[in-house]
């Protein structure tokens, strides 16, 4: 059977940055700790104020479709993954094919457009999207282009301020994909929950110290559900676990979880018992708060042990290198922990061809995806061609008056004359609502 996944990545950062260490933290008046080891965050990107979902979007395309040699007509259907969206009709698929029109001969009449909207697990909603169109042979030999695009920012003020970011990442559905193949292997933990809302509202109504435990909750159902398709999953079955990061402090919190889990009536289970006792079963405890207090103890010896920390190391904190500089990008934040990971290994010539990534993505409201995907020969070619490091080396570092500015300025005060702190550069911009976004 052919294989489909992932056969290209392109990622575009927001222009700006906001250092969480030096600017923010003095300004709000706590410790750089807290977010550099607490939420585990350096930076956050933002977009200048002539950047948008469009524009970040359209140029993470352009880039890709640059890279792979592509014209409109090798492409089949274009879908965008945001929960920035900011017209309830058109999806934004539209507008970046629009952009994407005008600098290539041809067009996209022919190509399918949608938008999907379930927060941050959007993005791999839409790569189901694609891989199910091409596995149904709907493709007539096309590729899709899928684009996860977000300006993850909250209201001034709000405890989520801290995890903000900004950018797009394209990536290319095909046949004989580069990258990483896609498995059928999948399991959810989906329920109707209330912790992080954006109803006809800019900026998300969260309570954040719920949305990690529901985060957490539906991680932990989408892990039993994978498993029941995909048999017991074993720490060292997989080089890495790309998830959905809203800042890396929350992944820590889930890699614990899950290596809990994974070991269980394992062998790595019976030599960590030597060390800090067995993991507590339910039912030897008389209630189910002595049971829960138990696992506190229990999950507290266990991330001082060099056996997970050295798991950690190797499968884990490769994918957060990106993030701590980036923040969250909602949609596209568990493509860029994948990309992380791939880079990391590149840079460190790790051998990765026909090992394994288990992939966990996640959205508010809610609902948790982990499935399983299997890299190919083609992975560090595509990895080696990522300019990502230039981008965030060539960010504007924002002061706090100007992070204020900025972000009055992506609250809807758009259409006024606005100042901008960086120069665009063949790359398309905002040049106003219901214009053309214009190639500078
Ligand atoms: N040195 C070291 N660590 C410190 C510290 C210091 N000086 N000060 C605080 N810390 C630690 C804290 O102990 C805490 O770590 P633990 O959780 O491991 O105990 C961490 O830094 C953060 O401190 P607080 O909990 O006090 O921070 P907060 O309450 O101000 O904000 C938050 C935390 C509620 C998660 C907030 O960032 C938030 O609302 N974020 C937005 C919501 C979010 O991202 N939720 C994640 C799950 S939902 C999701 O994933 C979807 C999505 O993309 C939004």
């Amino acid at each position: 059977m052919t294989a489909v996944g992932i056969d290209a990545i392109e990622i575009w950062t927001g222009k700006l940055k906001l250092d969480l260490a030096e600017t923010f933290a003095p300004a709000k008046g706590e410790a750089p700790e807290k977010y550099t080891k607490g939420l585990g965050l350096e930076a956050s990107s933002f977009p200048d104020t002539y950047e948008d979902i469009v524009t970040m979007g359209a140029n993470a395309a352009k880039r890709l479709m640059d890279r792979k040699g592509l014209s409109p007509d090798d492409i089949g259907r274009i879908d965008v993954a945001t929960e920035s969206a900011f017209d309830n009709s058109k999806p934004v698929s539209t507008y970046i094919a629009g952009c994407l029109e005008e600098v290539y001969d041809g067009d996209f009449h022919h190509a399918n457009k949608g938008e999907r909207k379930f927060a941050c697990v959007a993005g791999t909603q839409s790569i189901d999207d694609a891989y199910n169109w091409i596995k149904a042979g709907r493709h007539r030999g096309r590729s899709a282009l899928v684009i996860a695009t977000d300006t993850a920012l909250y209201a001034r003020g709000d405890p989520g301020e801290a995890t903000q970011g900004a950018g797009a990442v394209a990536m290319l559905v095909s046949e004989d994909p580069s990258v990483v193949e896609l498995s059928t292997h999948q399991g959810y933990g989906s329920a109707d929950e209330t912790d992080f809302l954006k109803p006809n509202q800019q900026f998300p109504s969260v309570d954040g110290k719920r949305s990690v435990q529901v985060y957490l909750a539906r991680m932990r159902e989408a892990l039993t559900d994978f498993e029941s398709v995909a048999g017991r999953i074993h720490s060292d079955d997989y080089a890495y676990f790309p998830f959905h990061t809203p800042f890396p402090g929350m992944v820590r919190k889930a890699a614990l979880l899950g290596f809990r889990h994974m070991t269980r009536d394992t062998e790595i289970e019976d030599e960590l018992a030597t060390e800090i006792g067995r993991q507590p079963r339910e039912e030897e405890y008389e209630d189910w708060e002595a049971y829960e207090d138990a696992i506190r103890s229990y999950m507290d010896a266990l991330k001082e042990t060099d056996t997970y920390n050295d798991w950690y190391a190797r499968a884990i904190d490769p994918t957060l290198t990106l993030a701590r500089r980036v923040g969250n990008w909602y949609t596209g934040s568990v493509h860029v922990a994948r990309a992380s990971a791939l880079k990391t290994a590149a840079e460190t010539g790790r051998a990765l061809s026909g090992e394994k990534l288990l992939v966990g993505s996640y959205g508010s409201g809610a609902q948790a995806e982990i499935h399983s995907e299997t890299i190919m020969d083609g992975w560090r070619e595509e990895v080696e061609a990522f300019d990502i490091d230039e981008q965030l080396a060539r960010r504007y570092d924002l002061s706090f008056e100007e992070y204020g500015r900025v972000h009055d300025a992506h609250n809807h005060e758009k259409e006024r004359e606005l100042e901008e702190f960086t120069v665009p550069s063949g790359e398309f911009v905002f040049t106003g609502w219901g214009r053309m976004n214009e190639r500078k």
